[in-house]
């Protein structure tokens, strides 16, 4: 018997839902069984705008046709193919659609498949590279607090979300945290990069005088932070961080997985703000969310130091049994080519002032606090409630549903990230039930 999607399941227990507050969702299910560009279906036939991309993913929108017939095609043709020692076309074509999109200086694609994955590779790497280049002691990483890279040990390790980090152990040794740049007496209300805070860059400087240069491997940020509640770079913080990096060998990566491919309206962050790490984690907007897929982009540099030793030896003892999987990598091509037809980052970089203007229209509204934006991200910044954190949002959040909007929570913070078809009567709508579900939250 065919089964039928479209029902919600009358059992909810097995699954163990991840960063989910499991027992109150299965009292109350939030089940989404269809989507079409802009939009979910619920089980019970509403449509929900969706103000997320999912989750920071699908930057073109739902089922795209290009995207699900190149994934119905390949999925024909060739399932898969061993991902050690075989090769397929379609991986390869990928890996060159993305160095064409990256800035100048990146060169190559080594493929994971989330963002968690992405970041054990680059972190891995630069271990591994300065190792290969006759500098074994620079192990040591350096993250931020409130950074988010995956929940992975390595991720786990450099990122600085507190909740993400206290229960799972002791994590890597050798890992230390720059200072998080969020400075809400200084910066509160920033439309786009704050004014205050570059000088926190120069901590870093404080880190290496304590642990020495000859001992740091990497520095990894995401440029723009995402999962912790929407945190801009301030003015010439991220270039002191690549100069500071640079100045003393120490390799910075960019962790992309939610500025790459459009956010900001530019396929980079990099780009964005012109500051070329020396890797990128990337995955999400690679296949639009469609299938899991991740990448990690480095210079020649990286790649080149380990292109040495006979040529029949493996040269780097690490990769997935998916990684440039074919099915991924057919959608991947797909969104990239869905990206240029479509103009979505150009589309994005110009409907960003329209976004900026209606998500600063909600200040004055009760319980917010800040505001914050770039590219298609917004964050709204709510008092919580004394005594129960993230309370107050959460609410917002089911109620926001309720009314058919998707916004996402983290902390007592909204954020919210469209895909980039959104038009400006969509913004109008989703910042306007926003407005709504403010004015009535207790
Ligand atoms: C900056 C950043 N890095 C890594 C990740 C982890 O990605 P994934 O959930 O695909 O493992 C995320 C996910 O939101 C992210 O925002």
């Amino acid at each position: 018997m065919a089964l039928d999607r479209k029902t919600t399941p009358n059992d909810l227990n097995a699954f163990w839902m991840p960063f989910t507050a499991n027992r109150q969702f299965k009292k109350e299910p939030r089940m989404f069984v269809g989507a079409k560009d802009m939009h979910y279906t619920t089980s019970d036939g509403r449509q929900v705008l969706d103000g997320t991309a999912g989750l920071w993913c699908c930057n073109a929108g739902h089922c795209r046709p290009k995207i699900t017939e190149a994934i119905a095609r390949q999925a024909a043709e060739m399932d898969y193919a061993p991902a050690f020692q075989m090769g397929h076309p379609a991986a390869f074509e990928l890996a060159n659609r993305i160095i064409d999109m990256a800035p100048k200086g990146i060169e190559h694609v080594f493929y994971t498949n989330s963002g968690s994955e992405s970041v054990e590779t680059a972190l891995k790497l630069a271990i591994a590279y300065h190792r290969a280049r006759g500098e074994g002691a620079r192990t040591r990483l350096i993250g931020r607090e409130r950074g988010y890279h995956g929940v992975n040990f390595g991720g786990i390790s450099v990122g600085g979300i507190v909740n993400n980090r206290k229960v799972f152990g002791t994590l890597l040794a050798g890992v230390d945290h720059l200072p998080h740049t969020h400075l809400p007496a200084q910066n509160s209300y920033s439309k786009g990069q704050p004014e205050h805070g570059a000088t926190l860059a120069d901590e870093l400087e404080r880190i290496v005088a304590l642990h020495c240069a000859e001992t740091i491997a990497a520095v990894i940020v995401e440029p723009v932070a995402g999962s912790t509640g929407v945190l801009l770079p301030p003015k010439g913080y991220l270039e002191k961080l690549r100069a500071i990096t640079k100045k003393h060998g120490i390799l910075l990566i960019f962790d992309e997985v939610i500025t790459g491919f459009g956010r900001l309206g530019s396929a980079f962050a990099a780009q964005h703000f012109d500051v070329l790490p020396d890797m990128m984690t990337t995955a999400k907007g690679l296949t639009n969310g469609v299938i899991p897929m991740g990448a990690v982009l480095t210079t020649a540099n990286i790649h080149d130091c380990f292109m040495q030793g006979p040529e029949n030896m493996i040269e780097l003892f690490h990769g997935y049994t998916y990684s440039g999987n074919p099915i991924a990598s057919a959608a991947g091509i797909a969104t990239l080519e869905t990206y240029r037809e479509e103009a979505l980052f150009e589309r994005a970089a110009d409907i960003a002032p329209y976004w900026e203007a209606a998500l600063h229209s909600l200040k004055g509204l009760p319980h917010v606090i800040d505001i914050r934006n770039m590219g298609l991200i917004g964050a709204v910044e709510l008092e919580g409630i004394p005594g129960a954190p993230t309370k107050r949002a959460f609410e917002a959040f089911l109620r926001a549903y309720d009314k058919g909007i998707l916004i996402r929570t983290t902390g007592d913070i909204i954020a919210m990230s469209p895909p980039l078809i959104i038009s400006k009567g969509e913004i109008d709508t989703l910042i306007g039930t926003l407005a709504d579900v403010l004015k009535t939250l207790p």
